[in-house]
């Protein structure tokens, strides 16, 4: 049977959208994951796969958003906080989940938007245009009483598919699991996001049976019982990038892949040059000022934020972290958590940072070890410094004063200070308070011997066993 193209309802002038609250199904099991983590949280981009559903939704501002757990999911709870959650007590199925829902949704009346919490990529602009269509006549002039969201995946293997009548409307939804093979052959896929009649939703759940291969409640089968009970179903297509379902680590990489395309193209399109874009991994939050520049191979972890003007050379690992205007990072930097890096600061080769606060103009250039301390203004620390924070126990603080000189290869065993301008010899291991402006050297004295090396080698010449 020849498939027929799916027009999309284009959204008419007028109310585009009732009160609307959102439900986002997120206590499934997960199993084809093989993980201990419930799927939901499987980051993409640094961020709970659920928390980006959540987040697409929030921009709609509805009325209340409710995200469906499992028992003992409060992992999952917390990262959707503070929306409420409700508790689906077994995992029957999508048409259960919803249903869970219910109690937390009395009161309200509109319109409901229901998402997967395994669609990670779905953006507020389309869920926009779902609440847009269950208010937009279709062609016969009636409101749709269920708007589903379709797509063509290159591999259908797995989703539902939609049939859908000549007029474009959605007949029914099949599961892969129960399709046969002329069914199996339709290319329109469920993308499991719907945006329902709230007036409707609850009835249409009820008479949901769980008679099909998997022995579960789909919510998918609302669709056949609005449409035999004479409603309109109306379909609005996505691209496969946006709605992918993620339901093994396959499925995750695909959506990473397309996760970091988009925080790509966004840095660069607020003014940060990628210069091999491919290689540069984001998170969800990281944010590039204008004239960036972030060399091939760098990794920026969540919670970072760089200036104007920075230079990040090629691979840097970076998280947690605030560099400002005109620093300079790599390569082969690695900030961690808690660091911040001043304007103009510079942190060159194989020097880590960790909870650290290199102020303006500041140096540490090469092979560093820098944490749980404040480097002054301008101060220089010198290839190989080690600050040694931590005694096996507890963690200290060291303090670098402004305009200071740490000579290569030295030691600042925390707590320890370092006055203003103070300079430390090289190879030193520092145990005390330097004043400002002080000379510290805490190293063995050299000593020099004339002679004595040419004097060891004739006294010893000869010693050797001859080789026979
Ligand atoms: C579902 C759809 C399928 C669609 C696909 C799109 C149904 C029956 N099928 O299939 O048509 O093509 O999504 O990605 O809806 N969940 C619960 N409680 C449950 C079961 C699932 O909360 O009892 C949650 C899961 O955590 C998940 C979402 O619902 O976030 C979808 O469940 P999943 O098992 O991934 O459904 P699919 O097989 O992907
Ligand atoms: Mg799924």
């Amino acid at each position: 049977m020849p498939e027929q193209p799916v027009p999309s309802p284009v959204p008419q002038a007028g109310p585009s959208s009732a009160p609307l609250a959102a439900i986002v199904m997120a206590a499934g099991k997960g199993t084809r994951m093989k993980s201990d983590l419930p799927k939901v949280l499987h980051p993409v981009a640094g961020r709970p796969m659920v928390r980006h559903v959540v987040a697409a939704a929030e921009a709609l501002e509805p009325a209340r958003i409710v995200v469906v757990t499992a028992p003992g999911m409060s992992d999952v709870a917390a990262a959707v906080a503070p929306h409420r959650t409700a508790t689906q007590a077994e995992q029957k199925g999508t048409g259960d989940a919803v249903k869970a829902a219910r109690a937390a949704l009395a009161g309200f009346a509109g319109d409901v938007l229901i998402l997967n919490g395994d669609v990670p990529l779905i953006t507020t602009q389309t869920l926009r245009l779902m609440a847009a269509a269950r208010r937009a006549p279709l062609a016969d002039g009636a409101l749709p009483a269920l708007v589903v969201l379709g797509f063509r995946p290159a591999d259908p293997t797995g989703y539902g598919r939609m049939v859908t009548a000549r007029d474009g409307t959605l007949d029914a939804i099949v599961e892969h699991k129960d399709a046969d093979a002329a069914q199996r052959a339709i290319g329109l896929c469920n993308a499991g996001i719907y945006c329902a009649d709230g007036a409707l939703l609850w009835d249409l759940l009820d008479r949901v049976r769980p008679d099909n291969a998997q022995r579960e409640y789909y919510l998918t089968d609302i669709v056949g019982l609005a449409r035999a009970a004479g409603h309109r179903i109306a379909v609005i297509e996505a691209p496969e990038a946006e709605v992918m379902g993620v339901d093994n680590r396959a499925k995750l990489a695909a959506a990473e892949r397309v996760a970091q395309g988009r925080l790509r193209l966004h840095a660069m399109a607020e003014g940060a040059t990628l210069v091999d874009p491919e290689t540069v991994y984001l998170s969800w939050d990281t944010r590039l000022g204008r004239d960036v520049t972030v060399g091939p191979n760098v990794v920026f972890g969540p919670e970072v934020t760089v200036g104007d003007h920075v230079e990040i050379r090629a691979f840097c690992h970076i998280e947690g972290t605030v560099v400002a205007d005109h620093a300079v990072v790599g390569p082969f930097a690695r900030l961690r958590p808690g660091t911040s890096i001043g304007a103009g600061a510079h942190i060159g080769n194989f020097v880590e940072i960790k909870k650290a606060v290199v102020e303006a103009g500041a140096k540490a250039n090469h092979l560093s070890y820098i944490g749980d301390a404040r480097i002054g203004e301008r101060a220089n620390v010198g290839a190989g410094t080690i600050t040694c924070n931590y005694d096996g126990f507890l963690k200290h603080h060291t303090e670098i004063g402004a305009g200071a000189f740490i000579g290569s290869n030295s030691a600042l065993v925390a707590p320890v200070k370092v006055g203003a301008g103070a300079i430390i010899g090289a190879g030193s291991v520092v145990t005390q308070d330097v004043a400002d402006g002080a000379l510290a050297v805490a190293r063995g004295r050299q000593t020099e011997l004339p002679g004595w090396a040419e004097r060891f080698r004739s006294e010893n010449a000869g010693k050797k066993r001859k080789k026979t």
